[in-house]
């Protein structure tokens, strides 16, 4: 049976770990200059609703290393704006293709695709989930501080795509997750509902929801922050501007944080606003760590759920 990767939380703890071991060997082999091609004479199919720089490039690139293709197809050029029916783009790409990855706003435009795809389908990123980019930094995290599970990653702004995988993320690595969010713009209540059970070895609670980024970073192994506006968004820069005020990652969070805590960011970053320019450009950055390990995390990914 063909597996899709729409959420995070839909993957096994086997397949978890089995990915963060398979992203490793893959990584090293592309160090060592290795070629290494299982995937020759396949195709994925990447739909692209909303811009992207690291996930078209990472899975583009990534395909061909494996010695597949990849198509880029922006609704634009294709039928898709025209209206044809998700359902049935579905159904037809599955005839071309081996896969498809599909970037879009809503959670069910994925779910349907993969309801009506006979091929697997990923998600690029939607308004609610962006599980390639939470699986490249766990990846990111263990191997530069060694380990995930009982890690504290602190998360400091919006409750969004970035913030609701990151809690499925940590309960799956069984980290935990303080999240500092302005009040009306916490996680989804699904996501939160079905994890703030989640518990740690000592019983509390692995997902924690305050208001404070002074609280969520002090003793944080990781600290993680994103845009205040989403793709999407755009219209509510000046309310978001307003709210997100004081939801920065600078050097007074680093300071309470552990002495050796990793800065991360999904990226593209805005200096100034969500993150400092120094922090950023700092010795605890790992955000361009994160970006590299997109592709080989992705390579994983496409073996597995290609290659079988
Ligand atoms: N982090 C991420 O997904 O970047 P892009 O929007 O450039 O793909
Ligand atoms: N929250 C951001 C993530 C970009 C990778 C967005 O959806 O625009």
């Amino acid at each position: 049976m063909k597996k899709d990767f729409l959420t995070l939380g839909q993957l096994s703890e086997r397949e978890f770990w089995d990915l963060m071991d398979r992203t490793r060997t893959i990584k090293q082999r592309r160090q060592k200059g290795q070629v290494y091609q299982p995937l020759l004479g396949k195709t994925l199919a990447m739909v692209f609703e909303k811009s992207s720089t690291r996930t078209r490039v990472s899975f583009e690139a990534g395909m061909f290393q494996l010695g597949g293709h990849a198509l880029f197809l922006s609704p634009s050029d294709t039928q898709i704006s025209r209206g044809e029916e998700v359902r049935d783009t579905a159904r037809v790409l599955s005839r071309y293709v081996d896969a498809i990855m599909v970037r879009t706003f809503r959670q069910e435009t994925v779910e349907e695709m993969a309801r009506y795809a006979s091929v697997p389908v990923i998600n690029g990123l939607t308004d609610k989930f962006h599980p390639c980019q939470v699986l490249a930094d766990l990846f990111t995290i263990q191997e530069t501080l060694g380990a995930l599970k009982c890690l504290k990653i602190a998360y400091i702004g919006d409750g969004n795509n970035m913030a609701n995988t990151l809690i499925e993320g940590a309960v799956r690595a069984e980290m935990n997750i303080s999240l500092a969010c302005p009040k009306g713009f916490e996680p989804d209540k699904d996501v939160l509902a079905r994890h703030m059970d989640s518990t740690n070895r000592h019983g509390m609670s692995r997902v924690e929801l305050v208001t404070d980024p002074l609280e969520a970073a002090k003793g944080a192994n990781v600290i993680y922050t994103d845009v205040w506006v989403s793709m999407g968004q755009e219209g509510e820069n000046a309310e978001r501007a307003k709210a997100f005020k004081g939801y920065q990652v600078n050097q007074a969070l680093l300071d309470v944080a552990r002495p050796d805590a990793l800065v991360m960011h999904c990226l593209p970053a805005h200096r100034g606003e969500e993150i400092t320019d120094d922090v950023m450009e700092g010795s605890h950055s790992a955000v361009f760590d994160q970006a590299e390990n997109r592709l080989h995390v992705q390579k994983a990914l496409l073996e597995m759920l290609i290659a079988g």
